[in-house]
């Protein structure tokens, strides 16, 4: 999909105040769609979040014969079965989202017919030698492009066997789309990790009727199993939250509370982050539905330290990390990320995306292997940056532009929509000074 250039221009920010909610996670939509696509019956999302990567998974999910509507954030998605999913008539179409990809990629290794998956120019960028390698050893037949294996990807799938496989990588795509295809495979799938990542499959595929084991860092799956439809209430994304805690932290004098975000371990490493490097952070009215924690988090601005990110957090606040170098040029002292190379390989290299856009607004910012550091407190001032077809650094940006002086310009923030249409809107509503043009 070619979307209109857009861009998006910040003014240094007043004080930030007040209540907001956010859309619908993206990695638990993601799964509600892809889960009741495979179940046999009608799945009801509330909070689905309607943004375009996950409406291009209800678009892939359509042209395999599955019936979705949708009310608003209300989505119902009508299976016959993942059995009586038929041959796509087109390529399916992943856009930016390399979970739609991935986890379609192993819903599909267990299909007996041909598909075709490509996207965007940054997904054609992105590893799936990840998810291809260990499909392959299953049983599917997995063609990606060149040696590097970027889409556009064509499956045969079938006839899978069980696999014990250890993630080379801390990665909730790949080991989800491992338990996807397990769950169609004969025999046990087994999948170590070397540290957490998101759990989301593993807590949302017993609602759907699913048997999986957890025993530590071990997931099991016995297969062929089917899933029966679950009615399933979305909270509201971390990593969307993520951007009005981060500015609420920086910006003076201010103090925001984000309603109804979920809060699930394997996703909020950040507030950890936050409350290391010395920001006043308040958890409240927490519950938890359907598996997910969920609750309120308030936060207010104050002095910041710098700090060192690195090891088992890394994976449970991935996302959030552009955020980090954000906070970091505002912290006293030396902020260092490190085993943090998965960040080159997300929507855009992140590492030399932030430090590239933070450094032409005026931060001391140095790139490693795998990580940065960033020295602190320096003032910002405005410029013109460019968002490179990824949402998180276009919102990131959009942050560190209500610290700099005169005004920053990002282009490229048509990227946005891809998981949070209504960003600027929000931002605005606590009083930043923020349009969409
Ligand atoms: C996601 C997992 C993470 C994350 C991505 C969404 C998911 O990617 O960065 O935005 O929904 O499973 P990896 O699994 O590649 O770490």
């Amino acid at each position: 999909m070619k979307r209109p250039s857009r861009r998006l221009i910040v003014g240094r920010s007043n004080p930030l105040h007040g209540v907001c909610d956010v859309p619908g996670d993206k990695s638990i939509s993601h799964r509600v769609a892809l889960f009741g696509a495979m179940a046999s019956g009608v799945t009801e999302a509330r909070n689905f979040l309607m943004a375009e990567d996950c409406l291009s998974l209800l678009a892939a999910v359509e042209a395999l014969g599955c019936r979705v509507e949708h009310v608003g954030s209300d989505v119902r998605i009508d299976s016959d079965g993942v059995g009586a999913w038929h041959e796509p008539a087109h390529v399916l179409d992943c856009g930016n989202s390399g979970t739609a990809m991935r986890l379609l990629l192993g819903c599909l290794a267990g299909r007996p017919f041909s598909a075709t998956l490509d996207g965007d120019a940054s997904l054609r960028t992105r590893p799936m030698g990840r998810v291809v390698g260990p499909l392959r050893l299953m049983g599917a037949e997995v063609e990606g492009t060149g040696d590097k294996c970027v889409p556009p990807i064509t499956i045969t799938g079938g006839g899978l066997r069980g696999l014990t496989y250890d993630l080379p990588v801390a990665s909730a795509q790949v080991k989800s789309a491992l338990l996807l295809a397990g769950l169609q495979a004969d025999g046990t799938t087994v999948i170590h990790q070397p540290s957490l990542s998101r759990d989301h499959t593993e807590r949302l595929l017993p609602a759907f009727g699913a048997r999986l084991n957890i025993e530590g860092l071990t997931v099991s799956i016995d297969g062929p199993q089917n899933l029966c439809p679950a009615s399933i209430s979305v909270p509201g994304d971390f990593s969307s939250a993520a951007y009005f805690l981060a500015a609420a932290a920086l910006v003076p004098s201010s103090e925001v509370l984000v309603e109804n975000v979920g809060l699930n371990h394997t996703r909020s490493g950040l507030l950890e982050i936050l409350e290391d490097m010395g920001a006043d952070v308040r958890v409240s009215r927490t519950v938890s539905a359907g598996g997910e924690p969920r609750g309120d988090v308030t936060i207010l601005s104050g002095p910041l330290r710098a700090t060192e990110v690195s090891g088992e957090i890394i994976p449970r606040a991935i996302d959030e990390l552009p955020l980090l170098a954000v906070l970091a040029t505002q912290a006293h002292g030396e902020t260092v990320l490190r085993d943090a190379a998965e960040l080159r390989v997300k929507e855009s290299d992140r590492l030399e995306a932030m430090a590239a856009g933070l450094s032409a607004l005026g931060a001391k910012i140095r790139v490693l292997d795998d990580g940065w550091v960033v020295s602190g407190p320096t003032p910002l001032h405005g410029a013109t940056l460019h968002a490179g077809l990824d949402h998180r650094v276009a919102m990131t940006l959009a942050v560190a532009g209500l610290l700099a002086d005169g005004e920053t310009i990002i282009d490229g923030a048509q990227a946005v929509a891809t998981s949070f249409p209504g960003f600027a809107a929000v931002l605005s509503s606590l009083g930043a000074q923020v349009t969409m043009q």
